[in-house]
């Protein structure tokens, strides 16, 4: 508002993951295998729920929207990556940059919500079996997803907003495959504080409420599960969970040391390989985690097949 050139900067350019001629083509063609097979397994899961009546439940639904998140939450940052590793030119123009980080904020924040839902949807199983499909009815997995769409798009739609009202005034080399925040922060020549402020006030609570949520529901699972008294019984229980548990560390594990580990300023440089693990790895994994560990899905699959 106070500035006529408020932003110089009219494009940033994406470093990305290797100025080494050599290991172009190879890393090119890694990521986008990954990117297929990420697209494709979740895909899979997602024709999987909607042709197979026994996996017509609230679990499955669930599974699908987190199946249908993890392939936006891939488009949005590694075509680009690859188009980038085979192009002699990194650019992305101000407005592409605020676009892809939306988008990114947007799937990413959701990916958090639909893990917190799916533990929801376990905590009534193992807790409240015989009320499951009433407590869990069509409305109610509506409105919480719709819920969790709606609150994400409203933290991201902030985040973006406030990002692209900062100065950017000549520094425009992100290093990293994707416009995310912390490199974003880091070019900007406002004064960013106020922002970083919000960033671990508003966004901990933001990507701290689903874990806490996961973990207090894990708590009283497992507490029921081991009031269970046959042992095939608590095995049957805990193997519906086991998936979903791993899903989630691997989702906040990659999350939490990328955003908050304790040499964050100044860390542009190593904070590289730990987004690029944390935007590919759990997507990727989701689609085998729940077909190899299911047998549900994996009956359905041979069916298919
Ligand atoms: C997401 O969940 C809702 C609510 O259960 C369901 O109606 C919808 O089909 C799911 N979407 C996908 C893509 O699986």
């Amino acid at each position: 508002m106070e500035k006529e050139n408020s932003s110089s900067v009219t494009e940033f350019i994406l470093l990305g993951l290797s100025e080494n001629p050599e290991q172009k083509s190879p890393l090119s063609a890694l990521f986008l295998t990954i990117y297929l097979v990420t697209v494709l397994g979740n895909s899979l899961i997602l024709s999987l729920i909607f042709m197979t009546p026994e996996l017509q439940t609230p679990m499955y639904f669930f599974l699908g929207n987190l199946s249908f998140v993890d392939s936006s939450f891939v488009s949005v940052t590694v075509p680009l990556m690859v188009a980038h590793l085979l192009m002699e030119k990194k650019s992305i123009s101000f407005q592409g940059c605020m676009t892809q980080l939306f988008f990114f904020i947007w799937t990413a924040v959701m990916e958090c919500f639909v893990l917190a839902i799916m533990a929801y949807d376990r905590l009534v199983a193992i807790t409240n079996p015989l009320r499951y499909l009433s407590i869990l009815s069509r409305k109610t997995c509506l409105s919480l997803i719709c819920f969790a769409w709606i609150l994400s798009f409203l933290h991201s739609l902030l985040y973006t907003s406030i990002i692209s009202s900062l100065d950017f005034c000549g520094l425009n080399k992100i290093n990293e495959h994707f416009c995310d925040i912390p490199p974003l922060l880091a070019l900007s020549c406002s004064d960013t504080a106020s922002f970083e402020l919000l960033v671990y006030t508003e966004g901990s609570i933001m990507a701290m409420s689903p874990f806490v949520f996961i973990m207090v529901s894990y708590f009283q699972i497992i507490k029921t599960i081991l009031s269970i008294h046959s042992s095939s019984g608590r095995s049957r229980a805990f193997s519906t969970c086991s998936s979903h548990l791993i899903s989630v560390g691997l989702y906040f594990g990659t999350i939490f040391a990328s955003y908050f580990h304790p040499a964050s300023a100044g860390a542009v440089e190593t904070n590289r390989p730990i987004a690029l693990v944390y935007s590919i790895l759990s997507p990727l994994l989701n689609p085998f985690i729940y077909s190899l560990r299911n047998q549900q899905v994996k009956g359905a699959l041979r069916k298919m097949l």
